[in-house]
Parts: structure tokens; sequence; C-alpha cells
């Protein structure tokens, strides 16, 4: 599969297909005024909030913000990559993918990836079939059993058995030409320099293969089946394997529902294993390390919540910090990480048998809230009883805070210190210097200048003839100023009341403008109204539709501003909107005026139009 795919036929193709024959194999669709819909793929739903617009060749959901085109469909659903989306599709389209000769690309080195994968994937298959078939498949089985397992679950994480011996692995793949490079590069067998032979790494170990999410094997955690040391050997870094980004289970979870809501992180390839045998479907473990940013940069884009799992004991504490430090970077308004300490001397695998599923999902909905953590753990400690031990309470907290993304969540612990220490933001910045925590107060007016948000994807070019000429790169501009009103509301619903009537902006002509006049409407007209009711609202409104999907665009474009802030810049730019339309007015029956004389009413508008400008 070598060579890169020319972008013209990337463009072509996606021009050719339609992308509701794409998705309607896979999602049941149905008609929805010019779009279609369907039960969300991509997260757990009773009501269709799943939307396909073929004049946009756009899909999208409310629901969960899933949204993209063909290609990007395909990717998600069928778990492709994008060269492997380009081949299906092509399929489908029934032409071939031309390749081209790239300059980076080095074909030697693919077909050594690929080989070395194969070598994986044949090595899974003969461990597996050992468990079956070696000489010594009773004791491993018998080890599996003892351990809950059942057969169906071993098969489901494809679990095997490296049989005692120096040469197991090394025999099987004995008719392959160069096979013993392949496994000593893939780290199933070591190189023993001074007798300069080889030898399995894994013997008489349960052996448990690490996937990627694409389900290819990466390597191996091997268990001994007693009490030897060390209990767990796991194959080394390679240039495919990387303990720091790969997690155990997570092909797995993913094989078993493309819904995933949360997933528990846990310590153990057991305790991984185990959660499934007990229906637990949604654990994920690392290999032996920490839980890295990357890690949680890859849960975070499947799921909006993860849940930590750790032992009660002090190691356990410790260990959640540590993972409270990785977490702030990380985390943006809208996920979710909590944590979950179990019972001193218990792991997830020796309490899902004890208690069942029931019982530990119970646990789980208890796991603390990232905040409540944070503030638990940092209070636990401080003395708050004394300026000393708050400012010295203030000194730890705030430059956590000050790692995280900007948004509500920050914004909300900002406050709790506030709270916690009977300090005013101002006091604070005297302890510590505050810069980067939080929004500067005092805007200048040039943000509105600053701050233009692209359009969205989807939104179709302006062709040449769709604008007057005059001004391209003002309207441009309003283009922006009308998504940034839109974008602020979305953040800050409450300040619509403030808000010239939506009335008033029914003769600006921009894109996007009938968008916020009907939020603007929505939010000025309708008592007790937030997002969440506009959600469900407009969802049900065969005519608002298309504008959700326009906001759901916006909304996910957008840093989320201070409070006094946003009120000052949606004023601003709620009036520069109307001026682009004043000017715009004016242009136009001044134009006229050059042309027909004008009637009573015009020649009073623009007068009127001519004073506000000088006003
Ligand atoms: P634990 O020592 O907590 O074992 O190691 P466990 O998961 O409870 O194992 P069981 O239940 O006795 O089978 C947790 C994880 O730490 C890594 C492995 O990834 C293991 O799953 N580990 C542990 C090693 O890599 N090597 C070891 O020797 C021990
Ligand atoms: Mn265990």
């Amino acid at each position: 599969m070598a060579g890169r795919i020319p972008q013209h036929f990337i463009d072509d193709l996606l021009a050719r297909i339609n992308i509701v024959d794409v998705i309607d194999g896979r999602v049941k669709l149905k008609r929805a005024g010019k779009n279609y819909s369907g039960l969300c793929p991509f997260h757990k739903e009773k009501s269709p909030s799943f939307s396909v617009s073929p004049d946009k060749q756009f899909y999208y959901c409310f629901g969960c913000g899933a949204g993209g085109n063909a290609l990007g469909f395909l990717m998600e659903y069928d778990r492709l990559n994008f060269p492997e989306a380009v081949e299906e599709l092509a399929k489908l389209a029934g032409i071939d993918v031309p390749r081209e000769e790239g300059r980076n690309q080095d074909p030697q080195r693919e077909q050594q990836l690929k080989r070395q994968f194969e070598a994986l994937e044949q090595a899974s298959s003969f461990f597996q079939q050992q468990l079956r078939q070696s000489s010594e498949r009773e004791r491993a089985v018998n080890y599996l059993k003892q351990r809950g397992l059942s057969g169906q679950i071993a098969a489901a994480f494809e679990i095997g058995y490296a049989p005692p011996g120096w040469d197991n692995l090394l025999t099987h793949f004995n008719a392959v030409d160069n096979a013993t490079e392949l496994l000593e590069q893939s780290g199933m067998v070591i190189h023993n320099e001074e007798k300069d032979s080889h030898y399995d790494r894994f013997r008489d170990r349960i052996m448990f293969p690490i996937r990627d999410v694409r389900g290819r094997v990466l390597g191996f955690g091997g268990r001994v089946l007693g009490d030897e040391k060390p209990k767990y050997l796991n194959s080394p870094e390679t240039p495919t394997f990387h303990k720091g980004r790969e997690l155990y289970g997570l092909y797995e979870a993913r094989k078993h529902s493309n819904q995933l809501d949360r997933l528990l992180i846990v310590e153990g390839y057991m305790d991984v294993v185990s959660l499934a045998q007990h229906g637990i479907h949604w654990s994920v473990a690392t290999l032996g390390t920490a839980t890295t940013a990357q890690h949680l940069e890859r849960l975070f884009k499947l799921v909006p919540e993860v849940i930590f799992c750790f032992d009660g004991d002090q190691a356990g504490r410790t260990a959640a910090l540590r993972a409270l430090h990785t977490t702030l970077p990380v985390i943006k308004d809208g996920q979710e990480a909590r944590f979950l300490f179990l019972p001193d001397g218990e792991d997830p695998d020796t309490l899902v048998r004890k208690e069942g599923e029931t019982a530990f999902g119970q646990r789980v909905t208890q796991a603390l809230p990232l905040s409540e953590f944070f503030f638990k753990s940092l209070t636990e400690e401080a003395d708050l009883s004394s300026m000393d031990g708050r400012a010295r309470f203030s000194n730890t907290a705030l430059p956590l805070i000050q790692s995280m993304q900007p948004g509500l969540l920050k914004q909300m612990m900002m406050d709790r210190i506030c709270e916690i220490t009977g300090l005013s933001l101002e006091q604070l910045s005297s302890v510590i210097d505050l810069h980067q925590v939080t929004q500067p107060n005092n805007p200048p007016p040039a943000a509105v200048e600053q701050y233009t948000p692209a359009p969205p994807r989807y939104e179709e070019p302006s062709g040449p003839d769709s604008y007057s000429t005059a001004a391209p790169r003002r309207k441009q501009q309003s283009r922006h100023l009308v998504n940034q009103a839109i974008s602020i509301l979305l953040h800050q619903p409450n300040l619509a009341a403030q808000a010239p009537k939506s009335a008033e902006f029914t003769l600006v002509d921009e894109p996007n403008i009938s968008v916020l006049i009907h939020l603007l409407e929505y939010l000025q007209d309708t008592p007790g109204s937030s997002l969440g009711t506009l959600l469900v609202d407009w969802q049900d409104d065969e005519a608002r539709r298309a504008d959700l999907m326009l906001l759901n665009e916006i909304s996910h474009l957008d840093p989320v501003l201070g409070d006094t802030n946003a009120a000052h810049l949606l004023q601003e730019t709620l009036n520069r909107i109307l001026a682009r339309r004043q000017e715009a007015l004016m242009d136009q029956l001044l134009k006229k005026s050059r042309q027909s004389p004008l009637t009573e009413e015009e020649k009073q508008t623009l007068r009127q139009l001519v004073l506000n400008q000088h006003s």
C-alpha cells in the first residue's frame, strides 16, 4: 500500500460519492426534510440526533458532536486510517486508488513494519493454540479457571500460553525467512551475545496480547502461573510499541461497543479481563506505567469521561495525585475525570469477583469528580484558619489551576479557591502572579479584531457572484463578527437579555445572520430558556435543525471568555454588525439616488443614517 494518494483524487472521489449512500448501509437513516436522520452510531441514544446532510455532504450528531465528511465517517465507524478509508470509499465508487511516488516514504521500512505486525499476529495465534495443544495446557487452563475466567472471555481477549522451553516460538517460526531477526526486532526473542544464539523471551507464561486501537498486536504481557518473579514480563519498547501511548483493553472495549460513554483506567491486565468477565467491558489498563497525557488525550477523543481506579493505600493516593497532575492540563470543558479509591488490599479484579457488577458499578458512580478530589487532597493538609496557611494553600493550588485549559471548569475552580480562602481574585493575585490564571478584565477594543474564529468547515465557499465585489474583505470580517456574537451567546446565553432585540438585525445581510437572529429571539423571548432547552426545542423544530448544526460547529471553535470580557465583547460585536448594516443600507440608498429619485420614506431613512453616522 505504498505511495501517497493524490489530493485531487480524494477531492474527485468525495465529489463522486453521496455520503447518504455511505452511511445508509451502516446506520438506519430516515428522511427528515432536506436531511436524513437516525440513531447516532457514536454514542448511546434513544431518539435520533444524528443527521446527514446531502447538500453539504456532511454528517453531524447533535448529541455527541461527532461530525465530518464521508471519509471521516468511515474512519470513525469502520475504525480505518485515512488511506484505508479512501480505499473503502473508492471500492464503493468502483474505482482504483492511484498512488504517487512520495518523497518521504520508505517502502522498505513499511514492508518491514508490515512483516513485524504479521509476526506478532502469528505469535499470538501460536500462544492461543498452545493453550489448547501444549503438553502443559492443563496447568495453564486451570490457572485461568482458578482466576475465574471463562473460555469465552479468554477467547475475546485472545489470551494464550507460552509453554516452558527456550525455543518454542523460534521453532514455530522456523520455516520463515529471517524469522529470528524479525522476532528479535519485535521483542519476542532475546539475543545471547556470548553464545550468539537466540531464545524465547516468554516461557511458561499466560500471554496477554496488547493491541492498538485497530486491533494489531503490538506486544505482549506475560504472567507466571505461580509466585515467581517477575510476576509480569512485558514486551520491550519497539518502534511500534510505546507503553506511554498504548492501553491494554482499549481495542477490546471498542470492539464490544462503539458507543462507549466512559472508560475506567485500571492497573493490571487481569483487572481488565476480570472486569469484562463480570460484565464491565469498559476498562483499560496502562502497561506498568503511570497514566500519561498521551493516554488521556487518546481516551478523551473516544469518551467524555474517564475514571481512574486506585488502591486505597498510601501508594494508591500518591498515584492518584500524580494522575491528577497529569489530567489538569489535558482536560477540557465537556470532559470529566473522576477518582475511584478501592478498599485497602483490593484491586478491581478481586473486588468485582467478590461484589459483582452491580456493586462495583455503584462504586464507580460514587467516584470523586476531579475538582472534588483536587480540593479534598489539597485542603486536607492545609491549615485554612491562618492567613499563612491560606497563602500556602493558594501557592500550591493556583499553579495547578494555572496549568489548565481555559474554560468553565478552570473558572469554577478559581472561584472555589476564593471561597475557601475567603480572598478575592485581586487579593489572591498579591499572593501569586495571576496573570495567566484569569482573563484580563479590561478588554481592549482591538480584541474584536483579533478574535476571528474561522468560518465553519462545511459552509459553502462564497462564490464571486454571491456578494457584491465591492468589499470582499469587509464581508469576510463581518461573517466572523456574526460567528463571534453567536459564540459568545453560546457560552453565556444570559447575555442575550442585554443585547439589542433580535428584530433589529432582520435587515442585516450577512452570512449566518439568520442563525444569530433565531438565537437571540429564542433566548430573549423564551422564558427560562437555556442552551439545554434550546437544544431540545430546536431539535424538534424542522426549521431550526440546520441552525443547530451551525451552532454546534461554532461552539467547538472558541475559547470561553471571562464574564466581564464577554459582556463587553458581545456589545461591541453586535454594535459593529448593526453598523455594517447601516453602512450597507446607506450605500444602497446613495447608489439608488444616483439612478432614480428616492421615495419620501427612503430619504427619511437616509437622513437618519447619515445623522447616526455622525453622532
Ligand atoms: P500488580 O502487581 O498489581 O498485579 O501489577 P495484578 O495486576 O494485580 O496481577 P495479578 O492480579 O496478580 O495477576 C499491576 C500491573 O503492573 C505491571 C503489569 O502491567 C501489571 O498488570 N507489572 C506488575 C509488571 O509489568 N511487572 C511485574 O512484575 C508486576
Ligand atoms: Mn490482581
